[in-house]
């Protein structure tokens, strides 16, 4: 099928890829110029992992183009996608202006029937939005051309963004229009197989569906991360507690991870955006609410166990931090935790020597050059000189270190270990001070 996405940001360039791969014939439009001319060339803007053979393949082949040109790219699909990007405006709404501007796009130059389908997260009513605005752009032109707007959110992870795609667990289609929904069925007909991953539904229930799916595991990992500073206060371990009930099927394991709060492009925005979906229509979503407030204090939680340990006074310290992007196998630092640990540790006085695998580039690009940040080229680099460890993202290779070999580089022997990666005992038996996320166990002055 002729397929056109417009953005090639993370969501339009992941699926526009995926889509060539099985076949289809996509292009994808871009107005960054510069962005297009790399991606002809195989330079991809972003890191996710398998992405780059796929793109450089599907585009030797001939069935993955990218264009600044939105007429030749309206010319060519049968179906349009619309994947740019919707941040947050001031109140935390998602700011529809990159949609719309598209929409008004598709309005000005199509010329035979098209169906549009939204695949950025967008609130409930934007394909109403999207569809009065190629609707005014037609009436403007005097011409008549059928079209109608689906709705088909994305649900990719990044770091695996590749293989969410290409195996699905379910994909939504919001349409109730029948041309529309067998258009999508048939392009989406090589991932879905075994069993029917095709759930087709109205507009507005796609578009709440994306919302709710987000929502729900920001609210696990709040919920958990709630569970977690209790079990601080009253001296539990909540990787036991974790444990203790991953294994009720009805609760699972998958986001019941405590942490230093969770990061990245969709989860702050989304629970908040929904938050103002909700407010707009006249409810109060209080669990929300409280979902976004939780992760917020969440993410200064490192820094509260660090006071706990340093007092009040870390001025001079030299802090290694492990891990800057908001997760592993990436080097987005949007949202990330990392973000607020090194502002208030600057903030404070202290020093940090930081090491991430994928994000120094970006990590030197938001924070610049200053005196008070090293990025050093390997976890043991960080660890030279400081007196202090801290490891904000899970990346693999921080999980089993020579504890006794960081012992010998900490001046003060003392671990924040803000993914639960290590053993207290583990680590203590090395000759060094460990805190995790909810361990009250060693934060117990009695503790064994
Ligand atoms: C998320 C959704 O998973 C995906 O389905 C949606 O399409 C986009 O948003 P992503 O933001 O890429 O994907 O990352 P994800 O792996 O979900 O992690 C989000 C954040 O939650 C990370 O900061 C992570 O560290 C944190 N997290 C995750 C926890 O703190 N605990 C957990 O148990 C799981």
């Amino acid at each position: 099928m002729r397929v056109t996405i417009f953005g090639t940001g993370y969501v339009g360039l992941v699926t526009g890829t995926c889509l060539a791969d099985v076949g289809h014939d996509v292009v994808c439009v871009d107005i960054d110029a510069a962005k297009v001319e790399g991606l002809a060339r195989g330079v991809i803007p972003i890191y996710e992992p398998g992405l780059e053979p796929m793109v450089k393949a599907n585009h030797a082949a001939g069935r993955l183009h990218f264009t600044t040109d939105a007429p030749a790219g309206i010319a060519h699909g049968d179906l349009i996608f619309i994947a740019v990007g919707t941040p947050p405006d001031e109140d935390g709404s998602a700011d529809l202006q990159y949609v719309l501007a598209v929409a008004r796009t598709i309005g000005r130059h199509i010329e035979r029937p098209v169906i549009v389908v939204n695949k950025s997260t967008v609130p409930v009513g934007t394909a109403d939005k999207v569809h009065a605005a190629i609707a005014a752009e037609l009436a403007q032109r005097g011409v008549e051309v059928a079209f109608d707007v689906a709705s088909n959110p994305e649900f990719l992870k990044e770091g695996d963004a590749v293989n969410d795609c290409m195996r699905p667990d379910r994909i939504v289609v919001g349409s109730s229009n029948p041309v529309a929904v067998e258009k999508l069925k048939r392009l989406y007909a090589p991932f879905n197989r075994n069993h029917e991953r095709i759930v087709v539904m109205d507009v507005r229930s796609a578009e709440l569906t994306k919302y709710a799916a987000n929502a729900m595991l920001a609210t696990k990992i709040s919920f958990m991360n709630e569970i977690a500073n209790i079990a601080e206060q009253v001296g539990a371990d909540i990787e036991m507690v974790r444990q203790g009930i991953g294994s009720d099927p009805r609760i699972g394991w998958h986001f019941i991870y405590p942490g230093a709060g969770y990061g990245g492009s969709c989860f702050p925005k989304d629970v908040q955006a929904l938050a103002r979906t909700a407010q707009h229509s006249g409810y109060r979503a209080r669990l929300l609410e409280a979902v976004e407030s939780v992760n917020d204090s969440q993410k200064g939680h490192l820094f509260e166990l660090i006071q706990r340990h340093y007092g009040d006074d870390v001025r001079g310290k030299t802090f290694a931090v492990w891990g800057l992007a908001f997760k592993p196998n990436t080097d987005d630092m949007r949202e990330a935790s990392s973000r607020r640990l090194l502002a208030q540790l600057w903030e404070a006085g202290a020093k940090v020597r930081a090491y991430d695998p994928e994000a120094a580039e970006e990590a030197h690009r938001i924070f610049g050059e200053r005196d008070d940040l090293v990025l050093c080229d390997s976890a043991r680099a960080a660890l030279a000189d400081a007196d202090a460890l801290v490891v904000v993202t899970e990346w693999k290779q921080f999980r089993s270190p020579d504890f006794a070999r960081v012992r010998q580089a900490l001046a003060d022997g003392v671990i924040f270990d803000g993914r639960n990666l290590y053993h207290p005992d583990e680590v203590e038996s090395a000759g060094l001070a460990y805190y995790g996320i909810g361990r009250g166990r060693s934060l117990r002055s009695d503790a064994p």
